[in-house]
């Protein structure tokens, strides 16, 4: 197995396949994404301790900049940087002087200017990480906290290393994805990890208005009766309807997707015994999962959120571990010329 493709990682990987941006897992291999779950697992024992730190990040500065809102993925950010003993600016988008009118571009020279060595960016536009990463000076990570309907690889990462901890590993599981794929950076992240670490089948279950076009070639197989789709599942994962991305109306009501697409005791029960039921969130209780399943037994929603920790340590390291190896290679061939 190559450490990389090189025409879609020339940005986020050194030329020896190291991380030093995290922005999409398109193109990252098996070998890679395990990495970053078998370095996340080495962290959890971390948060275990009274004192929760490690030196990996002293000295250095992560800005977390988050031009949308969020709960989860900026506190554990913020957890996770201060973890590695790294100085932690949170850069407030509706009091920065981003609402007096200055562009992303002079936002980004101004933090800079104070020697940050990594930001972690969500944006509504897809691509804007990429965008970053391309201008940024060199030896600034960028992490990607979420972009548009692009990609969200820390979560999906997060998500694969809990679904390792409750089933072992991929190989033979039968994962299906609910509700609205068309708008979810999440999905499309988690389809690829999926395929990549080896599921034996991604399903998405969704009705046809919230399903991207030609979503096949995404790496899933689709169904839009969910009684049919939950046969035999070991995992599934539940999605938001994420209303502010929906231009027009793609439902009947919220009371109807429910019905047909809410994942409830009943529901529950016709996947395996032994099935584990996922969410990002944030969840809305009542509109895509029941109180009783989000509660129950079989949740392992809250898990999720602590292994967001773990993960974000890793990758922050890892990008910073790719930064370092890359700046002594290239002050060793200024040297030798
Ligand atoms: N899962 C997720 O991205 O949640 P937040 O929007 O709260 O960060």
């Amino acid at each position: 197995m190559t450490a990389t493709d090189p025409s879609k990682n020339s940005l986020q990987l050194t030329a020896d396949g190291q991380l030093r941006h995290f922005l999409t897992l398109d193109g990252l291999n098996r070998a890679l994404l395990t990495e970053i779950l078998d370095t996340a697992d080495s962290f959890i024992e971390v948060g275990e301790r009274s004192i929760k730190k490690v030196p990996l990040l002293r000295g250095r500065t992560v800005v977390n900049l988050f031009f949308e809102s969020s709960t989860r993925t900026r506190s554990t950010f913020e957890l996770a940087a201060k973890r590695l003993s790294a100085d932690v600016l949170n850069l407030d988008i509706n009091t920065s002087a981003t609402s007096k009118g200055e562009s992303l571009s002079d936002t980004l020279l101004n933090l800079e200017a104070m020697a940050s060595d990594m930001f972690v960016v969500r944006h509504s536009q897809s691509g804007a990480p990429h965008f970053i990463a391309e201008s940024v000076t060199p030896g600034v990570a960028i992490i990607n906290a979420g972009d548009g309907r692009h990609a969200h690889p820390t979560q999906a990462m997060l998500d694969m290393l809990t679904i390792r901890q409750h089933k072992g590993g991929f190989e033979g599981l039968k994962v299906a994805i609910v509700g609205d794929v068309l708008h979810s950076r999440v999905a499309r992240s988690q389809i690829r990890a999926l395929n990549e670490l080896g599921a034996a089948e991604v399903r998405v279950i969704a009705p046809a208005t919230l399903l991207p076009r030609d979503v096949e070639s995404l790496g899933c197989t689709v169904e839009y009766d969910m009684t049919r789709g939950m046969k035999d599942l070991d995992v599934v994962i539940m999605l938001r309807l994420q209303k502010e991305r929906m231009e027009g109306a793609l439902l009947p009501s919220e009371r109807e997707f429910y019905r047909l697409y809410g994942l409830n005791q009943e529901k529950l029960a016709l996947a395996h015994p032994e099935c584990i039921v996922m969410h990002p969130g944030p969840i809305n209780r009542g509109v895509e999962i029941e109180s009783a399943v989000a509660d129950g037994p079989q949740s392992v929603i809250l898990n999720q959120v602590t292994n967001g920790i773990a993960i974000r340590m890793a990758v922050m390291s890892m990008a910073m571990g790719g930064q370092m190896a890359e700046r002594s290679r290239k002050l060793a061939g200024r040297a030798q010329g």
